[in-house]
């Protein structure tokens, strides 16, 4: 199967970032500017909690798809502050971030829970999108593989063939996420066909070829066409080009030329 292939999918990651006016207003000045992309790249916002049901009113009847940043395992219980994969389903979200490195750096996330919320959210109908990548210091001690082919593994434990097409994944090397050092477009292809390789031993080849990958850190305007035209790059998870429209914009239309 060829890259032309797979989806290409754009998904901003907001992180703590906008309010609802905000949010409405990026989001309209999004739409008109990507709506060229539909049935070529999926375009995805990922957006705080609380914007979520903003983001559906405001993103309605148009190509852009609406994501939230984290989703806890549980169906529901006492679990104060967390939300569920039902709740975000009833909100009318189709996708979620999970195992970002920022909730694995500051908030405890592991591969295991990982596992877990990729499986609920799963069973509920969202599509995850599973975050991995490696720390500098592991680049530096040459154990990059080593790194991802683990959180692959564990992450994904359980997980069925048919569920996983229906999960992405993104590899964002820690060392580049908002810091503007960018993977090289080699460095990500490299990556990128070592996950698609994990999938393959893990599911089989027809599999691994159907799941989507995306490149995520400091991915931006001027250097998202290089990343994006690697063959086992399909994407992007995008932080901070995300909060600018006509940035994000950019990215998109990268993806659209492929
Ligand atoms: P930046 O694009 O700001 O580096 O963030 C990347 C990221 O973490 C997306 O999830």
């Amino acid at each position: 199967m060829k890259k032309s292939v797979r989806k290409a999918i754009i998904a901003g990651n907001w992180k703590m970032n906008k309010t609802r006016p905000e949010a409405k207003e990026l989001l309209e000045a999004i739409k008109p500017l990507v709506a060229n992309a539909d049935g070529k790249v999926e375009v995805i916002a990922c957006v705080p909690f609380t914007n979520l049901e903003t983001a559906v009113a405001a993103t309605a009847g148009s190509n852009v798809k609406v994501g939230a940043e984290n989703v806890h395992f549980e169906k529901s219980g006492a679990f104060t502050g967390e939300i569920s994969a039902d709740m975000l389903v009833e909100v009318g979200v189709e996708y979620v971030v999970i195992g970002h490195s920022e909730r694995r750096q500051y908030f405890g996330e592991t591969d295991e829970t990982v596992n877990k919320r990729t499986k609920a959210a799963l069973a509920a109908g969202l599509k995850p999108i599973v975050c991995v990548g490696e720390l500098l210091w592991e680049r530096e001690c040459d154990i990059t593989e080593e790194v991802i082919a683990r959180q692959i593994k564990l992450d994904l434990f359980d997980v069925s063939a048919e569920d996983v097409k229906k999960t992405v994944i993104a590899y964002e090397p820690v060392w580049a996420i908002g810091t503007g050092k960018t993977a090289t477009a080699d460095q990500a292809e490299e990556v990128c066909a070592f996950i698609r390789a994990t999938l393959a031993k893990i599911y089989d080849e027809e599999t691994a070829q159907a799941v989507t990958i995306q490149y995520g850190g400091s991915m931006n305007a001027k250097n998202c066409a290089e990343l994006l035209s690697k063959e086992n790059v399909d994407g992007g998870l995008i932080g901070g080009a995300s909060l600018k429209a006509a940035d994000f914009n950019t990215i998109v239309q990268a993806a659209v030329e492929g």
